[in-house]
């Protein structure tokens, strides 16, 4: 089943004289199961990218197609209920409430993912056990490290299981080991779960995880073969 299909997607910034193009026309279909990293150099557009595919950002041309609906066709309400349901997204700046704690974060993510209040709190402990930080749920945000604040967002992304999951840079603040547990998590969420993953990546040994491995170099995408850097 094809879970994402986006077609001739491009995104001009326009911020007062000068325009950036930041997405140049790109094409991408991820089918259930399937494991993609996006690589490219700094500014190419990746985050812009994976913004558009998350819902969270509508581009100046081209069309997303999310488990087979259209993003353009759905009003804003429609788009901010597709977004917390069916997707997992892992920011680049891990975007976590200051104020609530790990434990917290993620059961904020599952009820705004419909869970109901009385499962969140045991799905949340289990999700982040899954990233190594059972023992710091109750830590603020400040008091964690930067590679446990980039675990406890991956830990909000994936609990409840969403079929389509987005990270931008997400092994990016952790040390080779717990980088290579987030990737056997998410290869895991592909191989059995049957989720569609885009992972946005500056690590090269990442692509050993990946089915397919595009490239983005100035706005535009390049598709890779199987397992291969192109
Ligand atoms: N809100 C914005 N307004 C104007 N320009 C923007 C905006 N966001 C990004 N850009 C520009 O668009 C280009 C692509 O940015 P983007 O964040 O998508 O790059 P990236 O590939 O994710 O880079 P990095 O690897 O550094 O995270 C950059 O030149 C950036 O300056
Ligand atoms: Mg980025």
């Amino acid at each position: 089943m094809r879970i994402l299909e986006a077609a001739g997607v491009w995104k001009v910034y326009e911020t007062g004289l000068i325009r950036v193009e930041a997405v140049r026309g790109a094409d991408l279909a991820v089918e259930a199961g399937e494991l993609v990293a996006v690589m490219g150099p700094s500014g190419s557009g990746k985050t812009t990218l994976l913004s558009i595919l998350g819902a969270m950002l509508s581009p100046t041309r081209g069309t997303v197609l999310v488990e087979g609906t259209d993003l353009s066709r759905l009003d804003p309400g429609e788009l901010s209920t597709l977004r917390r349901r069916r997707i997992g997204f892992v920011f680049q700046a891990f975007n976590l409430f200051p104020a609530l704690t790990a434990r917290q974060n993620v059961e904020l993510g599952l009820k705004l993912r419909g869970w109901p209040a009385e499962d969140v709190g045991e799905e949340a402990l289990k999700s982040l056990d899954s990233v190594g930080l059972a023992q710091r749920a109750d830590f603020l945000p400040a008091d964690m490290s930067g590679g446990e604040k980039q675990r406890v967002s991956i830990a909000r992304a994936l609990a409840g299981g969403p079929r389509f999951i987005l990270a931008d840079e997400p092994t990016g603040a952790l040390d080779a080991r717990n980088g290579k547990a987030v990737m056997d998590l998410l290869s895991r969420r592909a191989r059995e779960a049957g989720a569609a993953v885009v992972v946005v990546t500056h690590d090269s040994r990442i692509a050993a995880f990946m089915d397919r491995v595009v490239h983005m170099e100035d706005g535009r995408l390049t598709l890779g073969e199987a397992g291969r850097v192109s």
